[in-house]
């Protein structure tokens, strides 16, 4: 969060919420930059900026220690724009009054605008459907400040200062479940003084600042295949030229069917020949035998990479004193440290800076073009640079790849007791990981059986709900699609190997192929495909389909596919050879993640 502000931007004041990276996305959709700040930054350092937003937070404004922004920002001349606690802190400060909510307000909600919305709220008509989430209110406005919305739990539930331009809403309008929320950012937006701004600019400008940091140096870059480094090695080729960047490219032996070529060829029809492409996968697999534990082997993932590049960046000549620079494709969540991502570094760890990668950043040896980019820039900017539509649109892919998607278990492990479900069901021999609450769960799976095995219902979906709510015992329900009865269980002993890393690719290029082909992959947002050590038969596995929807993956929900689908999918795994049974993943997020592991 340092650096100095974009010019007339909009600056978010994240308190720590999950939202700042959701407002700061939005707002920049209406073509104007935004940077996401610590409240506590100094006024001097938001001098210049178009307008504030405040966003909202887990705490209470009475809370010991809760933060705070400099009351300075009211004299800044430039609009505010209060969020939930970000409502309740300006309140606070500008003399009103706010009180710790008796009733706590939670979900979707109606609102009832007073004297037409005022500017923020004009396209609200009478009233409109928002998302709250809060326990304080304000019961006193400050001075200045009339009503604009109310509801039936929250008298105060919008408010403004239309003269001095500062404007506060209970409620979250950055949040999809709000009707009208993106109208209500927008009128916000128009009313800062706000440079246009868009990626085209962004390149224009960004091509500059690339010319400047690297000088007469050269990029050395790791590209895995993933759209933010393809975008960013695309870019450095397109602005420094091809023979100032080299890229490398390391198939891990974890990546899907075919990626390595699809790769090639997209950068060999913009006449990008630099990459190197080195096949390492005897080299991770070796160092994954026998391994089981899941962080275990996002780690063994992550140190073999860096030996790998460490050692064919030696074969090349390349080293870091000797006039290279390190390229990498960050974009701005992963440099962003929000109230969300510090607690999500606490679910799952990943890899993102390592410790090594810091101190070079440090020494100004690290340069990473799409630092201030959301992914829908990129993909835009991807685009623009000439790289195929289908390529940047591709859905996310993990850094450990496929390694995060084969379970691995040297003996079976079962919940001790079971918990009363009216159907037919079994629970797996092996667990996966989910999130409840504010921790991560590592409990097993339970599957539901049915006569119409691959017809997804309304109480199936219910159970989803229901069950890893009710018992401490699973976090995720499943329909099995290639069984209508209930059978034992054969656990079979796996770790990461070429077979069963071969077996998942295909499985995975099945589920992929007729997702397309039944239109369904621009509303399904990530498709993981698991394989899991446990079949039917001595030597058999399982596929879990795991289709979801979400906007950002802090989020998400299960995707019922049609039947039809299901049943296609179903059947073509099933003639593979090795697996014998399929399920569909019904869990939403939470209380499952995305990923099993
Ligand atoms: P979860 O499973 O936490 O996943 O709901 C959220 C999103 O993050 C991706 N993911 C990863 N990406 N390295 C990555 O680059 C990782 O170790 C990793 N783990 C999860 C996941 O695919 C989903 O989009």
């Amino acid at each position: 969060m340092h650096g100095s502000l974009h010019p007339k931007s909009i600056v978010i004041l994240d308190y720590g919420g999950q939202y700042a990276h959701l407002i700061a996305s939005r707002v920049r959709r209406f073509g104007v930059f935004t940077d996401i700040r610590e409240p506590e930054t100094p006024i001097e350092d938001l001098r210049g900026a178009a307008g504030i937003i405040l966003s909202g937070g887990p705490q209470s404004v009475y809370d010991k220690g809760s933060p705070q922004a400099d009351p300075k920002i009211f004299e800044l001349g430039i609009p505010v724009l209060g969020i939930c606690y970000g409502l309740h802190w300006m309140t606070q400060t500008l003399g009103g009054e706010v009180s710790q909510g008796k009733v706590k307000e939670y979900g979707r909600t109606a609102i009832r605008t007073v004297e037409g919305g005022g500017t923020l709220l004009q396209d609200c008509g009478a009233g409109c459907t928002v998302w709250m989430s809060h326990g304080d209110e304000a019961v006193r406005l400050p001075e200045g400040f009339t009503q604009i919305a109310t509801s039936d739990a929250c008298e105060n539930a919008a408010f403004a200062d239309e003269k001095r331009n500062f404007f506060a809403i209970q409620f979250h309008p950055e949040v999809t479940h709000s009707e009208h929320g993106q109208d209500i950012l927008r009128r916000f937006t128009e009313r800062c003084d706000a440079a246009p701004w868009s990626v085209e600019s962004y390149a224009k400008e960004i091509s500059e600042q690339i010319l400047t940091e690297v000088g007469d140096r050269k990029v050395f870059m790791l590209v895995s295949g993933g759209v933010d480094s393809s975008v960013a090695f695309t870019l450095l080729n397109q602005v420094l030229g091809t023979e100032r960047v080299q890229g490398l490219l390391v198939d891990t032996g974890l990546m899907r069917k075919d990626e390595v070529l699809l790769i090639e060829k997209a950068f060999a029809k913009l006449g990008i020949t630099n990459l190197r492409i080195e096949n390492a996968s005897e080299e991770f697999f070796a160092n994954l035998r026998e391994v089981y534990d899941p962080e275990e082997k996002r780690r063994i993932i992550g140190d073999t990479f860096l030996s790998v590049q460490k050692r064919v960046s030696e074969e090349m000549g390349l080293s870091m004193q000797d006039g290279w620079m390190l390229g990498q494709g960050t974009i701005y969540p992963d440099t962003i440290e929000t109230g969300a991502t510090k607690h999500a570094d606490k679910i799952k760890t990943h890899h993102n800076r390592v410790e090594a990668v810091q101190k070079m950043i440090e020494a100004g040896l690290v340069l990473e073009p799409l630092k201030d980019l959301y992914k829908d820039e990129v993909r835009a900017l991807g685009e623009e640079l000439g790289l195929p539509h289908e390529f940047v649109w591709r859905h996310p892919f993990p850094g450990p790849g496929l390694g995060v998607r084969i379970l691995c278990g040297k003996e079976a492990s079962l919940p001790e007791g079971d918990y009363e479900i009216h159907v037919d069901h079994a629970a797996f021999p092996i667990r996966s990981v989910g999130v409840q609450g504010d921790g991560r769960s590592y409990r097993h799976a339970v599957a539901l059986f049915r006569t119409q095995p691959t017809k997804v219902t309304e109480d199936m979906l219910e159970l989803a709900t229901k069950i890893p709510n009710a018992t401490q015992l699973y976090n995720r329900v499943l329909l099995c699609t290639s069984h209508a009865a209930a059978m034992p269980f054969v656990f079979n002993a796996g770790y990461i190997t070429k077979e069963r890393a071969d077996l998942l690719r295909e499985a995975d290029a099945i589920a992929d192929d007729e997702m397309k082909k039944a239109g369904l992959y621009e509303t399904i947002w990530q498709f993981p495909v698991v394989l899991l050590p446990f079949g039917t038969t001595q030597g058999g596995e399982s596929v879990v389909l795991r289709p979801i929807e979400s906007i950002d993956a802090m989020s998400a929900n299960a995707v019922a596919l049609p039947s039809e689908v299901l049943q296609k999918m179903t059947e073509r795994i099933m003639n593979l050879d090795g697996i014998d049974l399929v399920f569909l993943d019904l869990t939403n997020k939470p209380p499952g993640t995305i990923e099993w592991e």
